[in-house]
């Protein structure tokens, strides 16, 4: 289940804090009918939680999945406003995004607190789509690499028998919501690296997206790069038609 072939690709909508009853029906029906059959390819949308029972029943019986974009570090007990790992899987969701650059920056997580994060989504058998990324000033400063590494460390330490079903997003957080995507070379040669520091640590066959103002003129060309097994697609992801257009790019 964790690799994909040459030719399917995972592509996951990140609704971040949007969304309301009558706007996400809208949304969900015209993805719905635009999209017919995804043939090999898998599309997540991930909604605020409020809105995942929404998405349980308007993707029953689709090929469409859904998941949730955070998840609490705890099991159980007095943590007021936390969701549950367990609560998730019960809801039947099957994927939640771990460490999103907005969670880091605005909310503190750190690398520790995502590891353990993925761990609870992985006990609960789900699957937990770890994002990293590093920011504009650590890209200009030539630490890139330094910082992916330092964000993967935690997780990896879980031990690749833990983590094979594992995702990673490679999210560089100056292009998420600027309308700046990566090029596509760029993201190919830090997909490579990601790949590179997987392989070290025994992980084999953990798709990699790419995510960061992916839109439906930018898909073909990141999708063209061997190293990127699909997208993570916030901003394009609230628009039908922008979404079709990377899921048929
Ligand atoms: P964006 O967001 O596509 O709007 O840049 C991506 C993300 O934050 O996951």
């Amino acid at each position: 289940m964790s690799s994909l072939s040459s030719t399917s690709r995972l592509l996951m909508g990140n609704w971040k804090m949007n969304g309301s009853l009558a706007s996400n029906q809208a949304l969900v029906n015209a993805l719905l009918q635009g999209l017919g059959s995804t043939g090999s390819h898998q599309i997540v949308l991930c909604a605020p939680y409020v809105y995942l029972a929404q998405l349980q029943s308007l993707l029953a019986d689709t090929p469409v999945q859904w998941g949730a974009q955070d998840v609490s570090v705890h099991e159980s007990g007095a943590y007021t406003g936390e969701v549950s790992a367990a609560m998730l899987k019960d809801m039947g969701c099957q994927w939640v995004l771990v460490g999103h650059s907005e969670r880091r920056q605005y909310f503190g997580e750190t690398d520790a607190l995502i590891a353990q994060k993925v761990q609870q989504v992985l006990q609960h058998q789900m699957r937990p789509v770890l994002c990293i990324g590093e920011t504009q000033a650590q890209h200009d400063a030539g630490q890139t690499e330094q910082v992916l590494a330092h964000q993967l460390k935690a997780v990896l330490a879980l031990g690749a028998a833990q983590l094979s079903s594992l995702v990673i997003a490679y999210e560089p957080v100056w292009a998420i919501g600027s309308g700046r995507s990566a090029s596509p070379q760029y993201a190919q040669q830090v997909h490579e690296f990601i790949r590179q520091q997987l392989q070290q640590a025994g992980c084999q066959d953990i798709p990699l997206l790419y995510g960061g103002s992916v839109n439906g003129a930018n898909a073909s060309d990141l999708f063209a790069q061997p190293a990127i097994d699909g997208a993570l697609v916030g901003g394009a992801s609230l628009k039908a038609d922008e979404f079709l257009r990377i899921v048929a790019a």
